[in-house]
């Protein structure tokens, strides 16, 4: 049976075109942080508590929103009242920067999938973290944990990228629970590249040197299409660096799975990720102990607890709360 939401709500929304509805539904939650009377009806959506513990952080419950839906972290009390566990921003560059050219998110309904290509369009470090830091003051800033997922600018070569992730890791750690490295975007020529052993050690060495006496614990997001040999390495590194968590995974690039009438380029989310990142979350739960955050096409209580099956301690929704709306949450931790 449809949900509200599925009923009422996707069928306006996805008359428009994703990147507007995208902004449209933004700007809404947007304003409603700011209005406790707006928040409280967000509340109504809020899901039983399962509270966890995990790299020191208090999770109320294990359902986060993934990287990529609140950029430039515009809405954070609005995620807290519907319910998220976690909230992950970002990915944020150390330069603000326009992406890639429009049309660049894409709707495949039949797939319950989305091709995007957005190339980390965002506000920039320096603007998102005088955002950060007057919701703090506003005495606004949400109860659950929050990450802050990071990035390489695009106008920064590649021999460069560790300097840009310091710039963004110094600008933006205090406001920060938790900071993710992103190395596994497919819409930033040439990132993914830092996911082979030089860079990504040298990478994580430069982050950890900066630890200071409060270090925030690290997470790397890896791509679903590394081989066996590519994970091995990474693991191995994320081990000897003290990396506190895996998210498994980013968008796919393998696009066999999709009628070539409506391929798009960029990077492939939702029910066609399934099975890739369920068995990339059981290959690092068994080769590590490194805690994994799994991603990829959760829409139900099933593939949720698949995720947790598979050995993942958190998990993060993206393309299953567009198709099916706030009310997933509740039907997760209902059926899990
Ligand atoms: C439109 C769109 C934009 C995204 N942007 C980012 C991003 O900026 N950084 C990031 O780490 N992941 C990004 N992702 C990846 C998601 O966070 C998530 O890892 C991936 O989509 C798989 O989960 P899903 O199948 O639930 O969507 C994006 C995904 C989509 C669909």
């Amino acid at each position: 049976m449809k949900n509200l939401y599925e009923l009422f709500v996707r069928p306006l929304l996805f008359s428009l075109d994703a990147e507007t509805a995208h902004h449209f539904t933004i700007r809404l939650l947007g304003s409603a942080s700011h209005f406790d009377p707006a928040l409280r009806v967000l509340k109504s959506f809020q899901p039983s508590s399962k509270s966890k513990t995990l790299f020191g952080l208090n999770f109320p419950n294990p359902i986060g929103l993934a990287a990529g839906l609140d950029k430039n972290g515009v809405a954070l009390p609005a995620w807290a009242a519907l319910g998220f566990g976690f909230i992950e921003i970002g990915t944020v560059t150390a330069k603000a920067q326009p992406g890639n050219p429009k049309p660049r998110i894409f709707r495949l309904p039949e797939q319950q999938a989305l091709i995007n290509r957005l190339g980390f369009n965002n506000d920039g470090a320096d603007v998102i973290a005088h955002r950060l830091a007057a919701l703090r003051e506003s005495g606004r800033w949400p109860p659950v944990p929050v990450g802050i997922n990071i990035g390489k600018s695009r106008a920064t070569a590649l021999e460069q990228a560790t300097d840009d992730y310091l710039y963004s890791f110094r600008r933006l750690r205090d406001f920060a629970d938790y900071i993710t490295l992103n190395i596994s975007s497919p819409n930033t020529p040439g990132l993914r590249q830092l996911q082979e052993p030089e860079k990504l050690s040298e990478l994580l060495h430069a982050i950890g040197n900066e630890a200071g006496t409060a270090p925030k614990p690290l997470v790397v997001k890896i791509s679903p299409d590394v081989s066996g040999a590519e994970l091995k390495a990474i693991l191995a590194l994320c081990e000897e660096n003290g990396v506190s968590g895996i998210i498994a995974t980013n968008t796919t690039l393998d696009h066999s799975s999709i009628p070539i009438q409506l391929d798009q380029a960029g990077g492939l989310s939702g029910a066609p990720l399934r099975d890739k990142s369920t068995a990339l979350v059981r290959e690092i739960a068994a080769r590590s102990a490194i805690p994994v955050i799994a991603s990829g096409a959760i829409f139900d209580a099933e593939s949720a607890r698949e995720k947790f099956q598979a050995g993942a301690q958190l998990i993060q929704l993206y393309t299953g709360l567009i198709y099916r709306g706030p009310q997933l949450l509740r039907e997760i931790m209902d059926g899990l």
